[in-house]
């Protein structure tokens, strides 16, 4: 932060954590950390804002009586296409039951059949019936609203609603805190032993996606921004179903709808995914995913069918479907609904251990933020809120453990660090700085979309550095940022695998198919230099970052 920067802070608070976000990531981390003093800093109102709240498919988890953890696991390696890292799922998947006993006990109602047993649904890749769902398709929100409220009644976590996390704020290489813009638009610098990314993911970055409008990966930015490693960032999740009404964000129409029974067609009645996979409408997302877009890129239309699964009971099973259908004047148990892909979910972050620590001493990160390498090049379906739930307590855990056996001299820390990251920089107007943004949206999704090239690629890589040359400031610093990382990384990785299609490498390729990191090196140039390296099992993280500019 520069010195100028800093003699504009117009107040200093201590917490012992930070807790960036406000879903279900960051909830459970602040209640994790009771009683420890927490700051939880959210740019919405609590419950509000984010992608949590909007999600529709549940919880996987091994619950079922043919299902084990072990199964689970398998299907979430599969699904990652080779890049997930194996003792990380096997945790996840593990901790699936008790996590789900741990929501119960906080008041989470989720689903059951008439006899008692919960109800499982299964969705794409699953081998087995296993998401648990609240309120049918309200799963999300319910957990919110669970842990909101018990979030509301922790006297040790003091909320800071409509709050902009602005910048980490980085001492002698440790995080000790971050600089944010309070509701009153006052600038204020919460100091903390810990600081906490939960901040979701980046897809409202793209011009079609089912994510909030908070989802512009700004924690991702603040991060590399500091110099902590990120990882598989090239790999975003597009969800096949979006409903084509022409809203933005475009509203999900959940994959449980298909492993009820719903299909796709084709604007003759005709089945878009039968002669293409094995599992049919059931097949990997991104597989699903493509095959919608090359029909559109035909010119065609694709429609969800689910008349059939809404007559048998579907309007009550999936009411917020239901409810999105009608407010664009569709009834699904009487038509078929238009549908596109869009983008859903970040697969890679800020790069994490499995304790949820970044590179930087000081930083954790979990939820969409983080990269825990649980979901590789593809995430299975309903894993994210798992994630979100496992990560989110074990962060808290692992920092619980770190400040008692660390002295805290973040004080100090704090009180001195000037002149360690950014510059001021050129503000924009704010009509051109909208005018930017709407067009990095665009690009985002033509040049950095489901189907990749080096030309496009090369594109999006050079708009996102001219206008960092520029010298802009603020969030859409950080925007262009994300792009610049995601460019660089979906250039270097010469392959398709997951959620990363190029059409000019169309294959798999065993070699290229090892995950790498990105750093930023240094915050002084308007575009720092950005070193690549292969993520090592064994090797520490700071040696991971050898710089690898051309082909893999
Ligand atoms: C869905 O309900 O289709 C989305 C669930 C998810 O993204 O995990």
């Amino acid at each position: 932060m520069s010195k100028a920067l800093l003699s504009r802070v117009d107040e200093r608070v201590l917490a012992d954590v930070v807790v960036i976000g406000s879903g279900v990531a960051g909830l459970r981390a602040a209640l994790g950390l009771a009683p420890r003093s927490v700051h939880l800093i959210t740019r919405g109102s609590l419950g509000r804002g984010g992608s949590s709240r909007l999600a529709q498919g549940g919880v996987a988890a091994a619950i079922g009586k043919d299902d084990s953890s072990g199964q689970h696991a398998v299907d979430t390696l599969a699904a990652a296409d080779g890049l997930a890292e194996p003792a990380v799922v096997d945790l996840l998947t593990r901790a699936g039951p008790e996590e789900i006993r741990r929501l119960e006990a906080l008041g989470v109602r989720f689903d059951r059949e008439p006899g008692g047993s919960y109800s499982l649904a299964r969705e794409g890749a699953h081998s087995r019936a296993r998401v648990l769902h609240c309120g049918g398709d309200r799963s999300g929100a319910e957990l919110v609203r669970a842990l909101v409220e018990r979030v509301a009644g922790e006297a040790s976590i003091a909320r800071f609603e409509a709050a902009e996390a602005l910048e980490l704020v980085v001492c002698q290489g440790r995080i000790v805190g971050v600089l944010s813009r309070h509701a009153d638009e006052r600038l204020v610098l919460h100091g903390a032993r810990a600081v906490v990314l939960a901040t979701g993911g980046l897809g409202h970055l793209f011009a079609h996606t089912t994510n909030a409008p908070e989802s512009t990966g700004e924690g991702l930015a603040m991060a590399a921004l500091a110099g902590a490693l990120v990882a598989d960032v090239e790999f975003v999740q597009f969800h096949p179903t979006a409903l084509a009404v022409g809203v933005d964000p475009m509203p999900l129409i959940t994959e449980a709808l298909r492993g009820a029974g719903a299909t796709l067609i084709d604007t003759a009645g005709n089945s878009v995914m039968s002669a293409l996979h094995p599992a049919g409408d059931l097949a990997p997302r991104d597989i699903v995913a493509r095959a919608i877009w090359s029909r559109r890129q035909r010119g065609e239309e694709v429609f969800l069918d689910a008349r059939e699964v809404m007559k048998s009971g579907g309007v009550e099973r999936f009411p917020t479907v239901y409810r999105l259908c009608r407010d664009h004047d569709l009834d699904p148990s009487s038509q078929p609904i238009p549908v596109l892909p869009a983008a859903h979910y970040h697969m890679g972050g800020v790069w994490t251990d499995a304790h949820g620590r970044a590179s930087t001493p000081g930083l954790w990160a979990c939820g969409e933020v983080a990269c825990t390498g649980a979901h590789g090049a593809n995430r299975l379906a309903s894993n994210s809120l798992l994630e979100a739930l496992v990560f989110g307590g074990g962060v808290a855990a692992d920092i619980d453990t770190a400040l008692q056996t660390a002295a805290g001299p973040f004080r100090t820390g704090l009180m001195a660090s000037v002149g360690e990251t950014t510059q001021t920089r050129r503000p924009l107007g704010v009509r051109q700085a909208r005018k930017i943004a709407a067009e990095l949206r665009h690009r985002m999704w033509t040049d950095l979309g489901l189907v990749r090239e080096a030309a496009g690629l090369g594109r999006a890589l050079a708009w996102s550095e001219e206008w960092l040359e520029k010298g802009v400031d603020g969030a859409l610093r950080r925007q262009l940022t994300v792009m610049r990382l995601v460019a660089k990384a979906a250039l270097f990785r010469q392959e398709s695998r997951g959620g990363h299609f190029r059409q000019d490498y169309p294959q798999s390729d065993f070699q290229a198919g090892r995950r790498f990191g990105l750093t930023v090196v240094g915050n002084r140039e308007a575009v720092p230099p950005i070193e690549i390296g292969f993520l090592g099992e064994e090797k520490p993280v700071a040696a991971l970052a050898g710089s690898r500019e051309s082909t893999p």
